[in-house]
């Protein structure tokens, strides 16, 4: 089976949590390394509950790279939960498991080198402030020549934005950023508010998770209650979405999701920085650049992640933690 060489560059964060443990479980999927960024909280609690991650998950060999602490241009802003931090504890258990010497750029730059040489080339799912990959491409010119596709979770464009009216956090938070992303001519899939918010999560897969999921699962429902992400009024039922998951779901089963090749673009300036658009119609003078996905089977993926979770966990019950 040809599995996808990938590198989560992430923000953990809740639904990079789903995403992460979901790469884990899929052996489609062979997982390079994880690249962090600043964003739902500051750096070093990202790359702390990326390590705490990958422990629980019994993967210390994927190693975490911590990246940039803040955005190219524009003022910091952290997601809405980053009062919090690091995740506690009693939420994920404490790991030695630390970060590699090297920045994630370096490791991003080193990787997709070796790709264009080897000609296997990789896969970056993109599921926070694309900061990291916009210096790699912008410090490393040459390695756009060794990425198969970025798989971004980010944009708006006929859904609102929710970490401001006309914005969706991720781009938000580093709108630069995807616009040299956005425009380096590497492959782009996107993952947009308008399709991550098709899939609503709620207690009935919380209790999957943690009924079959052994120790990971009962972080991941722990992580989800903890961090409520439902909205009645904006989604009309109960349940939040795992954005950055359906990313890493696509890889595994694209089936699942249906889309449309379209010219996109970001806004980097001024009252609306971090607006997003997409040219479903045609009428502009842009070349369609990316492939952004308009459609999700919710079923499909809410069956895919209790299931997954369930194939990695199952077996993961370590002493002095009850994960009945
Ligand atoms: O807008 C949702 C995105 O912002 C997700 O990646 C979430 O983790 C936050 O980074
Ligand atoms: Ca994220």
């Amino acid at each position: 089976m040809n599995r996808w060489r990938v590198i989560i560059d992430t923000d953990p964060g809740v639904d990079d949590a789903a995403a992460i443990l979901l790469a884990l479980a899929s052996s489609e999927i062979e997982l390079l390394g994880i690249s962090v960024v600043a964003g739902n909280v500051g750096l070093e609690a990202s790359v702390r509950n990326a390590c705490k991650l990958v422990a629980v998950a019994r993967r210390p060999d994927v190693p975490v790279y911590a990246g940039a602490a803040r955005p190219l241009v524009r003022d910091q802003v952290f997601g809405k939960y980053a009062n919090v931090g690091a995740f506690s504890d009693a939420l994920v258990p404490a790991t030695d498991v630390r970060p590699r010497q090297l920045s994630s750029v370096r490791f991003i730059a080193d990787k997709a080198r070796e790709a264009a040489a080897s000609g296997h080339k990789i896969t970056i799912c993109a599921i926070g402030p694309q900061t990291n990959i916009a210096l790699a491409l912008l410090l490393h010119p040459d390695v756009a020549a060794g990425i198969e596709q970025i798989v971004v979770m980010g944009g708006a464009f006929s859904a609102l934005g929710h970490r401001t009216a006309w914005s969706e956090y991720n781009v938000h938070a580093d709108p630069h950023a995807a616009d040299i992303v956005w425009n380096s001519g590497v492959p782009l899939v996107l993952f947009p508010l308008d399709v991550t918010m098709q899939a609503l999560f709620s207690e009935e897969d919380f209790r999957g998770f943690e009924a079959r999921g052994g120790l990971p699962g009962k972080c991941l429902a722990r992580l989800l209650r903890a961090y409520d992400r439902s909205d009645i009024a904006r989604y009309g039922r109960p349940g939040g979405p795992i954005h950055d998951a359906m990313t890493v779901a696509w890889l595994v089963r694209p089936e699942l999701f249906q889309g449309q090749m379209t010219a996109i673009g970001v806004t980097v300036d001024g009252p609306t920085a971090g607006h997003t658009w997409a040219d479903f119609y045609g009428r502009s003078h842009h070349a369609a650049n990316a492939m952004v996905m308009k459609t999700a089977n919710e079923a499909g993926f809410r069956q895919l992640l209790v299931e997954r979770i369930a194939n990695l966990g199952a077996n993961i019950t370590p002493a002095g933690e009850n994960a009945a």
